[in-house]
């Protein structure tokens, strides 16, 4: 199983997925006529409150949905107030967005992050944005789909601390909660709907339309200034970068070792505690890199806390060991090459998840 998700991951140029992907596509186009009523269904665009603008940057989302997991106005309403609900944690002082703030790019600002009685997990809190153009997730890549990663944090004894039974009972004693699934399954309260639900919404948080995209897509020079311009000539250049932030979304949604974290006793194994194969001891999936300026401290360990301190890790060619990326060399970047850099790294802010705010009231 692990085996086909490394080999269907790389390169899509020929992969049954995005085969699938472009029939479904075709499908779906004649299927303007013939669906007619679902077909109004279909866009995610459509599914929120607000129309989200045109996300200048990013792959038409349409292209990657399932076909049979279609978000709707209903269930990314139900799915935001699930993320935004601090009842469903033993406590009742933990929901989803206590780590994942809208205000931080969907991150917590901690070094790792802090659930219920004020237990501490032992990674940081990566974004929520552009998950929709994820293929794995987590920090090791645990979780194959989001509705997988999204049973974890609720039955994690650090984060939400219910069991299933607990959440379950929980939601389905709300009568608000249960009108809401009728309406947006025509079922009951079921795990698969909570996944679906809380799945559907981050779907819609999308971050696009950057002063990078600007400039890059349309050659608005403008939009960015001259020093972050000439930062990307090193992030694509001397600094190697766009090596593993490819693409779209500014990764090549690959596991690499850097070395973070090895100078200290105690190592955090990634990647390897998946897949046990060497070559993955200490490696980490590659983060998207949009909105990056809002999202620290940086990391799996989140041990740096600005991006001059990221930007002078790689400088240095990381922290050797044995099972490091042999891509990881010392740069060489001068003192103005890495200030560009970072004048780079601060324009890839966009939009595309304003829309995803808490709700004022929950259902009773
Ligand atoms: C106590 C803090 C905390 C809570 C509560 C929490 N998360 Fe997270 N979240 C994290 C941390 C830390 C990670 C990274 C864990 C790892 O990689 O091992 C993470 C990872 C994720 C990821 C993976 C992102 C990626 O790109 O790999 C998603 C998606 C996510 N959380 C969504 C949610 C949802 C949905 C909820 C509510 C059901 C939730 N989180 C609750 C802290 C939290
Ligand atoms: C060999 C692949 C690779 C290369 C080359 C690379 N990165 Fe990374 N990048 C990663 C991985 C993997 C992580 C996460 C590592 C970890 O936490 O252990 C990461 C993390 C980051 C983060 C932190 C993001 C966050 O949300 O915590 C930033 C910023 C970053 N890289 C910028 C850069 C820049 C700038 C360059 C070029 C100088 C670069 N990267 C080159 C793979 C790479």
């Amino acid at each position: 199983m692990l085996m086909d998700i490394k080999q269907l991951a790389p390169n899509r140029s020929w992969c049954p997925i995005s085969f699938v992907l472009a029939l479904a596509r075709v499908f779906s186009l004649c299927g303007i006529f013939v669906l007619s009523a679902n077909a109004m269904a279909l866009d995610p665009l459509r599914a929120t409150d607000k129309e989200i603008p045109h996300l200048l940057g990013l792959g038409d989302p349409n292209d990657f949905l399932p076909f049979e997991s279609r978000p709707t106005k209903q269930s990314v309403e139900l799915g935001r107030f699930l993320f935004f609900d601090k009842r469903l944690s033993g406590d009742g002082t933990i929901a989803c967005s206590s780590c994942h703030l809208p205000s931080r790019a969907f991150t917590d600002g901690n070094v790792v992050s802090t659930g219920i009685k004020g237990l501490r997990g032992h990674r940081n809190a990566p974004t929520v944005v552009n998950r929709l153009y994820g293929r794995s997730f987590f920090w090791d890549g645990r979780a194959h789909t989001l509705p997988e990663q999204t049973r974890e944090p609720f039955l994690s004894p650090v984060e939400h601390g219910l069991s299933q039974r607990d959440l379950l009972s929980m939601i389905r004693s709300i009568p608000g909660y249960r009108r809401l699934f009728r309406e947006a399954f025509g079922s009951h309260v079921t795990e698969d709907g909570i996944a679906t639900a809380l799945t559907h919404f981050q779907w819609t948080i999308l971050s696009g339309n950057s002063p990078v995209d600007r400039f890059d897509y349309h050659g608005d020079a403008t939009a960015l200034p001259a020093a972050a311009q000439r930062g990307f000539l090193v992030f694509r250049g001397k600094g190697g970068c766009v090596r593993c932030h490819a693409g779209p979304n500014y990764t090549d949604e690959q596991y690499h070792n850097l070395g973070v974290g090895w100078e200290s006793t105690h190592v955090d194994l990634g990647r390897y505690s998946v897949t046990r194969q060497p070559e993955d001891i200490g490696a980490f999936k590659t983060p998207t890199l949009r909105e990056v300026a809002r999202t620290a401290p940086y990391m799996h360990d989140g041990r740096f806390k600005t991006l001059r301190e990221v930007v002078n890790f790689y400088n240095h060619g990381g922290v050797n060991n044995p099972h490091q990326n042999p891509m990881m060399r010392p740069l060489f970047l001068s003192d103005d090459e890495r200030a560009d850099l970072e004048a780079f790294l601060n324009n890839l802010s966009g939009e595309g998840w304003q829309q995803a705010v808490s709700p004022r009231v929950f259902p009773e």
